[in-house]
Order: structure tokens, then C-alpha cells, then sequence
């Protein structure tokens, strides 16, 4: 460890100030239950993943989300693995100390457990990621086995989860109802027990989230799913305002800037400039030089017999 580093060697953990800190993998997450809470981002390219690693982000998942805060989709069904993969390569290319998650898109992991493992792989092999993530529950058991028996580790995901938004009816709120709360504690611990080393819980009542929480001995990184959990994730996106003005925020997000209005307004003003000429300055464009070096130093070449200038 280099002089002033404040890593734990066990978890991998490290702050913002110690930006040469190891990776964190999906065993160091893990092990971080109880001792701190997690915080984690998507993210879908490199200088944005580089911003985010820097600030301390323990986890950067390049989520199916890409599908509708970067291509404007409706929902996440349309991503395509080739997509994700790239952008994974990209996040984990940036990254330096957060553990990289690819999200396997739709039907990329629904048919069988072999069609799940090469397509886990390829976030691994071609993406640089260090574990995938899956949605669902009982159903998903026989690919998050296959998957683990490659070597990759898989976080599960509970509660709302987007690629069953046709099923579900609508993005809503999982888990309100006692029996649905029973039932995604039940498939909490299946999963815990097929070997998943976190799990997020999407849009899950607090008191639900907290007691799934309590259950299993995994993290639980909750996205509108209450304080309870031992981490949080949001999209990255909602949590900087990158959005197109009049987009509904989903009340779960904490907005922590307004980089949508900083680009609306800097755009403003440039076109402003350009169509005043005000942009570009000299200072921001080029000068020929006063004499050419070719005039100015003739080269003979005697010896050859050759004569140039
Ligand atoms: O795709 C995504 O961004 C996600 C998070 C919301 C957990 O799955």
C-alpha cells in the first residue's frame, strides 16, 4: 500500500482521497454488509465512470437503463447485448476502483442456463466486467447457478424489475400487498442460497426492503426501496438532471444538480456567440506562419545531384 492510503485490504474499500485503491470485487462488496453502506451509480461511459469512480462510487452498473435515459426508449427492452457490452467495455475501461456490474438485457438470459453463461461471459471476456446482473426470482435459479459455475459472480434483483414491465402491468411499486411481501422475501433467500452476492430491491415498500434486509446475508442495494438497505443505487442520469426538460423524476430520486439546464444554457450561448461571430476569438483560432521554413532554407542536395527546396 502506498504512503496515505487509507484502503481496508479486507473490503477493498477505500475513499475518494485514495484514488489508487484496489478494485473492489464482488467478494469485498459483499463483505461490506455491516460495516458501511454501499453506494452505487449506473453508468454507461468512460469519463462519466471515470468522474464517478473518482468520487468514491463503490459500484458502476451499466444498466439496461441505457435503453431509455441515453436512446430514449419507453422501457429496457430493446437493449441489445452487442450495445451493452461496448458500453461496458468503456465504463470498465474508465473505472479504476469500483466494481463493474454488467445488467444482462431481455432474453439475453430467459431460455437456458448455456445461452445465459455465454452471454455472461461475454460482459467478462469482451466487457472487462467483473460480475453481471439478472432480474427475477425462482424463475432465473437454473441460469444464476450455470452463470456462477462459469466463475462469474451475479447480483440478483427483486421488486419492480423492468424487463417485466409487460407482465406487471406498468412501473409500479412491488411488494405492497402481505403476500407479495412474503413472496419476495422467499425468492430473496432462493437466490441468496443459489450464491448471488448482492441484490437489488427496486421500488419495494421500506419496511419490506428493510426486513429482506435483515434476512439475508448479502447486500441489499435498494432503488426506491427505503433508508433499511445496506446501499443505494439510482440512475445516473436522474441523480445530475441529464434529462430533457419536463421528464417526470420518479420520486425516489435525490437530484443532486441540474446538468440537464448547465447544457441547455451552454448550448444557448453558443449559439449565440456563432451567429453573433463572437465565436471563435483569435485566441481560439490559428495563424499561418509569417515566412515558410521552405523559402527561407533552401536545401541542395550537391551530393546526390538532386537540387530541392
Ligand atoms: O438498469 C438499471 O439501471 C438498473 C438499476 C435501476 C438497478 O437495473
Amino acid at each position: 500500500m502506498t504512503k496515505g492510503q487509507t484502503t481496508s485490504l479486507a473490503t477493498g474499500a477505500s475513499s475518494p482521497e485514495t484514488p489508487n485503491a484496489p478494485r473492489l470485487t464482488a467478494p469485498a462488496l459483499r463483505a461490506l454488509k455491516g460495516r458501511r453502506k454501499i453506494a452505487a451509480l449506473t453508468a454507461y461511459d468512460a469519463p462519466t465512470a471515470a468522474l464517478l469512480d473518482a468520487a468514491g462510487v463503490d459500484l458502476l452498473l451499466v444498466g439496461d437503463s441505457i435503453e431509455m435515459v441515453v436512446y430514449g426508449a419507453p422501457d429496457t427492452l430493446g437493449a441489445t447485448l452487442d450495445r451493452m457490452v461496448a458500453h461496458a467495455k468503456a465504463v470498465s475501461g474508465a473505472a479504476k476502483r469500483a466494481l463493474v456490474v454488467g445488467d444482462l438485457p431481455y432474453l439475453t438470459y430467459h431460455t437456458t442456463p448455456e445461452e445465459a453463461v455465454r452471454n455472461a461471459a461475454r460482459f467478462v471476456v469482451e466487457g472487462g466486467c467483473r460480475a453481471v446482473k439478472l432480474e427475477g426470482g425462482v424463475q432465473r435459479l437454473p441460469m444464476i447457478r450455470a452463470i456462477l459455475s462459469a466463475e462469474i459472480p451475479v447480483m440478483g434483483h427483486l421488486g419492480l424489475t423492468p424487463q417485466s414491465v409487460n407482465a406487471l402491468g406498468g412501473f409500479k411499486v412491488q411488494g405492497r400487498r402481505a403476500t407479495e411481501a412474503r413472496r419476495l422475501l422467499d425468492e430473496a433467500k432462493k437466490l441468496v442460497d443459489a450464491g448471488i452476492f448482492a441484490l437489488v430491491l427496486e421500488c419495494v415498500p421500506a419496511d419490506v426492503a428493510a426486513r429482506i434486509t435483515e434476512a439475508i446475508p448479502v447486500p441489499t442495494i435498494g432503488i426506491g426501496a427505503g433508508a433499511g438497505c445496506d446501499g443505494q443505487i439510482l440512475v445516473f442520469h436522474d441523480l445530475v438532471g441529464l434529462t430533457v426538460p419536463g421528464a417526470r423524476t420518479p420520486r425516489f430520486v435525490r437530484r443532486y444538480a441540474d446538468v440537464g439546464e448547465i447544457v441547455r444554457k451552454a448550448a444557448a450561448d453558443y449559439v449565440a456567440d456563432v451567429r453573433s461571430g463572437s465565436f471563435p476569438s483569435e485566441a481560439e483560432s490559428f495563424a499561418s506562419d509569417p515566412v515558410d521554413p521552405a523559402d527561407a532554407a533552401p536545401v541542395v542536395l550537391y551530393a546526390a545531384g538532386v537540387q530541392r527546396r
